[in-house]
């Protein structure tokens, strides 16, 4: 990549997951309880619907990474720092496929059909009333919790290069730069 920026489309699936995000975390703390006869709507159909949404923008995003051209991390980083680094991203990556494929999971596991927009309904990957689907409603909240602290050191990292190093590791992800 000529000018060491991320691509329009990559700027624009990476803040579109930053805000579903917020969005998501605000739905899914506001939402009743989920107990077993709760019926998937309102709230809980937003958190459905969210979270497959981000799952459909992580499938697009990781396809446009893999054809697109990644800039260079910036010289300089400290091995540690870097290998840090490239840990925290890999895991942001898999922890946004886990987290709405096992919300998926416990959602058929309570018999919820799951869609894409309410209008594509989606496989379901459990039988109702698995109990190890059941399990994974547990496993999805430690995940959310652990995506947190995932995403908290991404933001660290990023203000780290930008006060810190004085580095363009932050500006190559704002629109408006390259
Ligand atoms: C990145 C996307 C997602 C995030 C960040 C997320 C986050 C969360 C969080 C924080 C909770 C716990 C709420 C509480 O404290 O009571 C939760 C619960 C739940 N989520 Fe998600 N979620 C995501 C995707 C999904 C998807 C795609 C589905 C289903 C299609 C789903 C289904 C559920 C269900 C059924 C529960 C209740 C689990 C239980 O109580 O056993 N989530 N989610």
């Amino acid at each position: 990549m000529p000018n060491g920026t991320f691509n329009g489309f990559a700027k624009l699936l990476h803040w579109l997951v930053v805000v579903l995000l917020v969005a998501q975390f605000a739905i899914a703390w506001t939402m009743p309880d989920v107990h077993r006869d709760t019926k998937p709507v309102d709230l809980i159909a937003w958190h459905l619907s969210v979270g497959m949404t981000i799952l459909l923008v992580m499938v697009v995003r990781l396809g446009w990474r893999t054809v697109s051209t990644v800039p260079p991390t910036p010289a300089g980083l400290a091995v540690p720092l870097a290998i840090l680094s490239r840990v925290t991203q890999f895991s942001l990556y898999a922890l946004l496929f886990a987290l709405p494929v096992l919300g998926w999971i416990n959602a058929n596991a309570r018999g919820w059909t799951v869609s894409l927009f309410g209008a594509i309904p989606m496989p379901a990957l459990v039988a109702t009333g698995s109990g190890w689907g059941h399990q994974m409603g547990d496993v999805h909240q430690v995940v959310a919790w652990v995506l947190l602290g995932a995403a908290a050191l991404h933001v660290t990292g990023a203000l780290f290069h930008q006060f810190i190093l004085k580095d363009s590791t932050l500006r190559r992800m704002l629109p408006g730069h390259g």
